[in-house]
């Protein structure tokens, strides 16, 4: 073709670079502010108006803030909110969710050994999924949250494991991760939008028409934003797990997303507990918890059987034969399915060289945790598997 641009992928960069960028200025200013709370001291001066104040030198400035009860004669004419930076988080990662997994629905999403499911059942079945977690969550905590805290908070953490375990069942794994990913990001932006926002305004107007201003909307608001604080890490590590196969790729992988949620929140709670208030008690759980992350991949082992590696020499031309009709059609410069671009993941097999060096991730990848070749596109069986991994171990020796 005179003109191949490969469309999809050059806006999946563009949107995924603005995703960053947005994500990151989100998480960046929340966790400031995080830090703010924490640092602000006693003022030193009698200010009644002030309740915290600090100094702070960043690139040569010098800056004084205070943190403020708002009131009618001390409303500020401009105030500067924190919202768009949510905003578009979650809509470049909307729209990334729509270019890399709808739109490839069926190598993305669907993994017939999870379940066969058509393009247009994993496409539904996420926007409902996605839907119906955030009024389930959002109705939890507008109704039993609000007079038992605790009682919702367990309640959450079940229907956020009961949606890891339905993702799982019916996605790919790569696919389920990123659901629960865009999942908590959903319930993120959506508490920030629907009830933190809206609940700084009522107090806003409430003093600026001077009425009394009821702080039952500021306390459900900061419980929202504590709970936001919580998603940031698992969310972070859902969104990474897309780059290493052991994470998604096990029998068992819904308890590896579980625990990575917990492990996640977990670092979250090191961070932000004040002494005395459970710190230390928290470092040995999160210490625990990633080891128990790390041994559940024990558990959760990835689907592959390593042991199979007895047997015969194979020569190379049996696994010359088996990478040239299963994987060339993708990783070369020129490929014969072109959904994914030339040379996916930077990695091509065009030449024995390359075959030999790239032995450890052939095996990990296609051997081990079976997520390669891509949604099995093109029906490696698992003899053939078995034969790669066993020239592999055998010093994965190629001919000349
Ligand atoms: C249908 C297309 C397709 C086929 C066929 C395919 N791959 Fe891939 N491969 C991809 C895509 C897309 C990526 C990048 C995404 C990723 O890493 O999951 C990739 C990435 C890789 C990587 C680099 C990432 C890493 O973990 O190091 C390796 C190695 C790999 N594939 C091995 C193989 C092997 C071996 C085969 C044949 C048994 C194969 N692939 C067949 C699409 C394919």
């Amino acid at each position: 073709m005179l003109i191949d641009l490969h469309f999809g992928d050059w806006s999946a960069y563009l949107v995924r670079w603005i995703h960053l960028i947005t994500g990151i200025s989100w998480i960046g200013s929340s966790f400031y502010f995080m830090w703010l709370d924490a640092a602000l001291e006693k003022p030193v001066a009698n200010k009644p108006d002030v309740e915290g104040e600090l100094w702070m030198v960043h690139s040569g400035g010098f800056y004084e803030v205070e943190r403020k009860k708002i009131t009618a004669a001390n409303m500020p004419k401009t105030l500067h909110w924190f919202k768009y930076e949510a905003l578009f988080t979650w809509t470049s990662g909307i729209c990334l969710l729509g270019i890399v997994y709808y739109g490839n629905a069926s190598a993305y999403m669907i993994d017939p050994s999870v379940a066969n499911l058509t393009p247009a059942q994993a496409v539904g079945g996420s926007l409902a999924a996605l839907a119906i977690s955030w009024f389930l969550y959002d109705g939890l905590w507008q109704t039993v949250g609000k007079s038992k805290p605790g009682l919702a908070t367990g309640v959450s953490l079940a229907i956020a494991a009961a949606f890891a375990f339905l993702f799982c069942h019916f996605l790919s794994g790569r696919a389920a991760f990123i659901h629960m990913g865009a999942m908590f990001g959903t319930w993120m932006v959506a508490n920030v939008w629907v009830r933190i926002l809206p609940a700084q305004q009522k107090m806003i107007d409430a003093t600026r028409e001077d009425r009394p201003v009821d702080y039952a909307h500021s306390g459900h608001a900061k419980r929202r934003s504590v709970h936001n604080t919580y998603m940031t890490f698992p969310v972070l590590f859902m969104m990474l797990s897309n780059h290493y196969a052991m994470t998604y790729s096990g029998q068992k992988n819904y308890v590896m997303l579980i625990l990575l949620i917990l492990f996640g929140a977990s670092v979250r709670h090191v961070m932000v507990a004040k002494e005395g208030k459970g710190t230390w008690a928290a470092i040995p759980a999160a210490i625990s918890l990633l080891a128990l992350v790390a041994l559940s991949s024990q558990f959760t082992r990835p689907v592959g059987d390593a042991t199979a590696s007895v047997g015969p020499p194979v020569p190379f031309s049996d696994v010359h034969a088996i990478i040239q009709s299963r994987c060339v059609s993708c990783h070369s410069k020129d490929p014969v399915i072109k959904t994914f671009g030339p040379m996916p993941g930077g990695i091509s097999f065009e030449t024995n060289e390359r075959i030999h060096s790239l032995a450890a991730r052939i095996k990990f990848r296609a051997v081990i945790t079976k997520t390669m070749p891509m949604a099995n596109m093109t029906k490696i069986t698992e003899e053939e598997r078995t034969t790669l991994g066993r020239w592999i171990d055998q010093g994965a020796k190629v001919d000349e």
